[in-house]
């Protein structure tokens, strides 16, 4: 085969080398060449979908409208705004062994079912593996093709002749183009893979979706760079050792990012999680101290969690400080709150703070719940069973206004709850029979009505 040029390009500068260096001459910046395909220029002369566009007045431009795939499984749609739109190519992230694989399978057969083809390419497993596991989780269908490749230029030319309405690449850090020297899932080949994917999924209108594990830190491995390639990220995310989780749409060209759709892993797969609230709060002991209601939004829904705080003094040295779904720096903030607005003797203590059921919230509308699941606790006196709280804490101790307060306060009252705490500073526009809500002014004011 002949071998296609290669260039070594810095990330920083844009200097080009032919060979690989640890510094770049250009700008003296470290370990920032990394390799690329030299492209002729003739083939650079067309649009990132890979056909030659003309400028237009705007209104010239036919306006198709778009016709959205619907996968069949509603919490899916709900994430990408709606459906998957043909043509588009989206980024699913996540810790290795979540449950990406098993996600996207089911996706495909669901979109199979509905006499669509699609083609699953994986490099992570063969392809009796996967049938393995198609059956277990479903019906097969003849819509389905599955094949095991790494060599992304093969699996292109076979998706090619497939002309299949939905493409699946699992993962990007498992294939390769062999005309780059650099090893499958570095940098320089998951973004060269991703574009030619790119250019393959526009020209041809093919919805694609790649797979991409993510390394311990939180960055998708081929560091970020391939979030602004996309058209959609999602992340797929979750306690391993939880049967939750979660998919969270973080950027999306069609439709709200921050969207949430909740899952159950089985013993046949992913299922549909539809009132997210009633799961998470299932688990809660009702009245003990240091757990408090909390309503958080994610994207357009608002969603009920259980914050769980543990005070205890220090048994030697600098005391502790450990959280889980919930902000570390805020914790830090409310507990010197309460320490030097509230003077409660907590800077000696311990505290540890939980979200239960492996769910991460980080909107300081959480704060109050927060603050008070930790002075529940310090105080060692349980919160009432019915009560919820909204509301963020600022550094004199007062509460302040949040978004969407009453679909929060809905949500409350779908779920059984007596009494919200509320900003004082924010009117309630509407009442809601069998809620009672009280205006707190700050976290002293709430703790005074609470206890
Ligand atoms: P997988 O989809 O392979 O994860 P990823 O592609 O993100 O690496 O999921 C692997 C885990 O899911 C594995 O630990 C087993 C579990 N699992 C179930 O519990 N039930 C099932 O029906 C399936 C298919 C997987
Ligand atoms: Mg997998």
């Amino acid at each position: 085969m002949a071998k296609t040029k290669t260039q070594y390009v810095c990330q920083a500068c844009g200097h080009i080398e032919v060979k690989w260096m640890g510094r770049c001459p250009g700008c003296g910046e470290w370990n920032t060449l990394v390799e690329e395909v030299s492209t002729p220029v003739d083939s650079r002369r067309t649009g990132h979908s890979g056909v030659r566009s003309e400028p237009l007045p705007i209104h010239q431009i036919p306006a198709q409208s778009e016709t959205r795939i619907h996968t069949g499984i509603e919490e899916c749609d709900y994430v990408l705004g709606g459906g998957v739109v043909p043509g588009s190519l989206v980024l699913i992230g996540g810790d290795p062994g979540i449950g990406k694989s098993t996600l996207l399978l089911q996706l495909s057969q669901a979109i199979a079912s509905q006499n669509r083809r699609v083609l699953y390419i994986s490099g992570e497993e063969s392809a009796s593996q996967i049938r393995l596991r198609a059956e277990r989780l479903g019906t097969v269908h003849n819509n389905l093709y599955v094949m095991a490749e790494t060599d992304l230029d093969l699996a292109v030319e076979s998706a090619a002749s497939v002309e299949p309405d939905f493409l699946i690449v699992d993962s990007i850090q498992t294939v390769f183009r062999p005309s780059l020297t650099s090893a499958p899932g570095s940098v320089a080949q998951v973004r060269e893979c991703t574009s030619v994917l790119l250019r393959f999924a526009k020209s041809r209108n093919i919805a694609t979706f790649i797979v991409g594990h993510v390394t311990k830190d939180g960055a998708l491995a081929g560091p970020r760079m391939l979030e602004h390639m996309v058209d959609a990220v999602l992340y797929f995310e979750g306690e391993r050792h939880h049967m939750y989780r979660v998919l969270r749409a973080v950027k999306n060209r069609f439709g709200s990012t921050n969207e949430l759709a909740v899952f159950e892993m089985g013993d046949e797969g992913l299922r549909e999680v539809s009132n997210p609230s009633l799961l998470f709060l299932s688990e809660r002991q009702l009245v003990v101290p240091g757990s408090a209601v909390v309503a958080a939004m994610e994207g357009r829904r608002p969603l009920l969690l259980e914050v769980q705080a543990l005070v205890a003094p220090t048994s030697f040295g600098t005391p502790r400080r450990t959280t889980t779904g919930a902000d570390y720096q805020r914790v830090n903030m409310i507990l010197a709150v309460l320490e030097r607005r509230l003077g409660l003797q907590v800077g000696a203590s311990d505290a540890y703070v939980n979200v239960a059921g492996g769910v991460r919230v980080d909107e300081p509308a959480v704060d109050l719940g927060i603050a008070m699941a930790l002075v529940s606790s310090h105080r060692d006196r349980p919160l009432a069973r019915g009560d919820m709280f909204v509301g963020e804490v600022g550094l004199t101790g007062e509460v302040r206004a949040v978004t969407r307060l009453s679909e929060r306060l809905r949500e409350a009252k779908k779920l059984g709850f007596a009494r919200c705490f509320v900003p004082a500073a924010q009117t309630v526009a509407e009442t809601i029979a069998g809620l009672e809500v009280v205006s707190v002014q700050s976290v002293q004011d709430a703790i005074q009505k609470a206890f």
